[in-house]
């Protein structure tokens, strides 16, 4: 697991640099999901998403170490974190992304400054690329999920929640590549064992579960989901022996529960989640699944979706 001292120190560091966000709660969702439950919103996070945490822990340790800039390959939150990350810490950031990059996520990383590289339309070549400007550039690479830093900044959520709400029982994670859950699970398992944490993927990119049924970490041929950042196609080989070691559940839910779930957060809780960080609130609004009224904590982990996006995820 990331020790604890390692997410204190990561707190300590983000902390003039994000939003504490607030832990929401509404009667009417407590009474659908039979449970008392708040809403962890890191969709009122800075960038849109939890991704600034990680991001900009790695990247103000690689400012400290002396690097020229920064280079990810991503074209989603995480290129966005990084890109508001190396701004604050007066870097230069490179991103590289797919060619078929949605238009609107790369205006925000632009905006934000970094230079953006269009390379191939597979993860491994856009990887490989990344990684070969770090070497000829002198350039510190910051990895979407699988680095202890990175980890150690999705950690301080746990903090976070643990701190503000100290009777919590359950905490419901949205699972992709397993940095955000890898990172909340060892700080709340080593300051509250009994607290039980899950992890929700959907059923169409359930890469952790079905590597956790496997017991090894197995790759999908692909992910196919409405939730873009959870499509991952295998957990991470750092991601995945903490997952094992310390999520208790792995769940799955389908696009059609995240899609009502987005809905719901729009409507009762007046919230704009995406639908990645929507996808641990529906499980928890599933009548069916056990949550026997135990305090649940769940995380909306993100709330960047574009205009056009929305319209057709509400009308279908
Ligand atoms: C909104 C949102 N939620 C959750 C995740 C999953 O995070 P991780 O890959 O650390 O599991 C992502 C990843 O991009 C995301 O963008």
């Amino acid at each position: 697991m990331i020790p604890l001292e390692r997410i204190r120190r990561a707190q300590e560091r983000l902390k003039d640099e994000i939003h504490r966000t607030p832990l929401l709660a509404s009667r009417g969702l407590d009474t659908a999901a039979g449970a008392t439950v708040r809403f962890k919103a890191e969709n009122l996070q800075k960038t849109g998403s939890f991704k600034v945490r990680g991001a900009t822990n790695r990247v103000a340790l690689a400012a400290e170490a002396g690097a020229r800039g920064v280079v990810t390959a991503s074209s989603g939150n995480h290129a966005q974190a990084v890109a508001y990350a190396a701004r604050r810490h007066g870097l230069a950031a490179h991103v590289v992304v797919p060619e078929d990059a949605n238009p609107a996520k790369l205006e925000a990383v632009r905006a934000f400054g970094a230079t953006v590289e269009f390379c191939g339309t597979t993860s491994r070549e856009r990887l490989a690329r990344a990684q070969a400007l770090a070497a000829e550039q002198g350039l510190a690479f910051v990895p979407p999920y699988d680095d202890p830093d990175v980890m150690a900044g999705q950690g301080t959520i746990g903090l976070e929640i643990l701190e503000a709400w100290p009777e919590v029982e359950v905490v419901v994670v949205p699972v992709g590549g397993g940095g955000l859950i890898a990172g909340i699970a060892s700080a709340v398992k080593a300051l509250r064992p009994s607290v039980r944490v899950v992890g929700v993927e959907p059923a169409g990119a359930a890469s952790s579960y079905l590597s956790r049924q496997a017991g090894r970490r197995i790759e999908l041929p692909a992910g196919l989901s409405i939730a873009d950042g959870l499509r991952s196609v295998a957990p991470g080989e750092l991601t995945f022996p903490i997952i094992q070691e310390a999520v208790d559940d792995l769940v799955t839910v389908t696009d059609e529960q995240i899609r009502a779930a987005l809905w719901t957060l729009l409507s009762r809780l007046k919230v704009l989640v995406e639908p990645s960080g929507a996808c641990a609130a529906a499980w928890v609004l599933d009548p069916s699944r056990p949550l026997a009224g135990r305090r649940t904590a769940v995380v909306l982990s993100g709330g960047n979706v574009d205009a056009a996006t929305l319209a057709r995820l509400l009308s279908a």
